[in-house]
């Protein structure tokens, strides 16, 4: 495993919108390994293959109850609203308060391919509304109430 560069604000591969994962192979284990072990070493709760570089729509999230993979990630369902303050990994030393649902349910795959639904309230549904706005191109900083 490896430490990845984290790209920051003001590249351009940060408002790119990221292909569809197709392959599950061994070499998209060895970036979901190496973005593993950016975001804890960077103590973040989630990060987003954009951020690493790569225009690919598969993001991590770990806020606390274990990390969870998603590859190809689609927001199914939402509830409720909640405002609260958000950073981002790419725009280091800021953060602002963004308003998102306090529920989510999203489905994607795992690394093998696996269809999986996963569920989250309060900051799990924040960091995964953030992480799947990455894959299209879209930063917290354009969601923040003035
Ligand atoms: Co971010």
């Amino acid at each position: 495993m490896a430490i990845r560069n984290i790209v920051t604000k003001g590249d351009d591969v940060l408002r790119k919108i990221c292909r569809t994962q197709m392959k599950f192979d061994d070499k998209l284990a060895m970036v979901l390994d190496d973005m593993r072990e950016t975001m804890y070493k960077a103590e973040g709760v989630g990060l987003a293959a954009p951020q690493v570089g790569l225009l690919r729509r598969f993001c991590i999230i770990d806020v606390g109850d274990g990390l969870i993979e998603l590859i190809n990630p689609v927001i199914m369902e939402t509830s409720g609203s909640q405002i609260g303050p958000e950073g981002c990994l790419s725009i280091p030393g800021e953060s602002a308060e963004v308003e998102r649902p306090m529920y989510v349910k999203v489905r994607a795959q795992d690394r093998f391919g696996n269809n999986i639904v996963v569920e989250g309230t309060e900051l799990k549904a924040r960091a995964l509304c953030h992480e799947i706005d990455h894959l299209d191109g879209i930063l917290y900083i354009d969601k923040v109430k003035r």
